[in-house]
């Protein structure tokens, strides 16, 4: 069947898989919904994009995104609110941030109109399959990878860019226990590391295996020069609370501007807390471990929200994070949510609803 709708041609399924999905035990990412948004880059240009079914692609062997990696993507949520009403959170963000991958890895830069547009039609079309339960939304991963053929190293001539969506639930299952890097790196300076390029989560594979062989979950990135700064946690933004005062480190080529960081930011100001965007050594968390200062560890980002850290290992010693009566994980993930969710106020002008 087909419609248009928002000036975006629409090809709806003939099968829909949504009585399938149990919607009370969603993990995360891993059921997808009916449809998908489909634009292809060629002859020079962004075609119209279309929301079509979900289904495979066929790539010929020779497609440069499977030798040289031009790849980047995105993650954002959807929820529905009491009113079935649907809400993306800074949504513009994210495509804005996926054109300033897009530029790193020399891939042509989406219209944001393409985007945007493309995305309220397909939430429209599968406005059923996003979850109203508690802690439960809908994944949005949108992502650009290249499709053109030839050994040759160089920028590929056509791209696909999608906007695939899963009913997702919670991203891990409890505090995570992490282990502070002193090998590996995640970035480097002028590397990509600001960049969603899909590389450097293959690259964190690996040492992520070693750290989890050890009994930790996560690894915590410091700088690839001096392993001496703490920078993210695993895919999520860092924040350290020492006494009152919460710190995380400033973005740079190698720390990604997270949006949930930067809501965090200005969240926490907005209710007095003390926030410090400075470089942070590790040496400093390890000492007001000892000295009981330390009060939390968390990571911020998209997919998990916010992820209390229960403790971490360094230098083959481990320490705990003691509980607090009144986290500011809690308090934070709460407040981001309630906006999210359309459940307060929303004072910062972040909840974008789809119409
Ligand atoms: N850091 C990295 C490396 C990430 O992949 C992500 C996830 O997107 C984040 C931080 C958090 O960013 P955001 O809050 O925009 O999801
Ligand atoms: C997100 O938080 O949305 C991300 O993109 C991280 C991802 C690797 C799950």
């Amino acid at each position: 069947m087909n419609a248009v709708i928002n000036n975006i041609e629409v090809i709806k399924t003939k099968t829909s898989k949504i009585h399938d999905v149990d919607f009370e035990h969603l993990s995360f990412g891993s059921t997808f919904s009916d449809h998908m948004l489909e634009c292809d880059f060629k002859d020079g240009k962004w075609q119209a994009p279309k929301v079509v079914p979900y289904h495979s692609i066929t790539l010929d062997p020779s497609a440069k995104i499977f030798h040289y990696g031009q790849s980047i993507f995105e993650g954002m949520k959807a929820y529905k609110d009491a009113n079935n009403d649907v809400y993306l959170f800074r949504p513009i963000d994210n495509c804005k941030r996926l054109n300033i991958s897009a530029k790193r890895l020399a891939i042509p830069e989406v219209p944001e109109n393409y985007f945007m547009e493309g995305l309220k039609t397909l939430l429209k079309v599968d406005s059923d399959w996003i979850p109203k339960n508690e802690g439960c939304s809908l994944y949005i991963r949108p992502f650009i990878f290249a499709t053109g053929n030839g050994f040759h190293a160089s920028p590929s001539n056509e791209y696909k860019f999608i906007i695939a969506t899963a009913p997702s639930g919670s991203y891990f299952a409890g505090k995570v226990k992490v282990l502070i890097e002193e090998t590996y790196s995640r970035s480097a300076n002028g590397g990509v590391g600001f960049a969603k390029a899909g590389g450097n989560y293959a690259g964190q594979f690996y040492p992520t295996q070693l750290a989890i062989e050890k009994g930790y979950q996560q690894v915590i990135w410091t700088d690839d020069n001096t392993h001496e700064y703490i920078e993210e946690a695993g895919a999520m933004n860092i924040f350290i609370r020492i006494n009152d005062t919460l710190i995380t480190g400033p973005t740079s080529d190698r720390i990604l501007d997270g949006i949930t960081r930067k809501s965090v930011i200005d969240i926490a100001k907005a209710e007095g807390i003390s926030v410090e965007i400075r470089k942070i050594k590790v040496h400093e968390v390890v000492a007001a471990a000892r000295n009981g200062t330390l009060r939390e560890m968390f990571g911020a980002g998209t997919a998990a929200v916010i992820s209390p850290i229960s403790g971490f290992g360094y230098h083959g010693e481990d320490f705990d994070i003691p509980e607090q009566s009144k986290p500011y994980a809690g308090f934070l993930k709460k407040r981001i949510t309630d906006i999210q969710t359309n459940k307060c106020e929303d004072p910062f002008g972040w909840r974008f609803k789809v119409e």
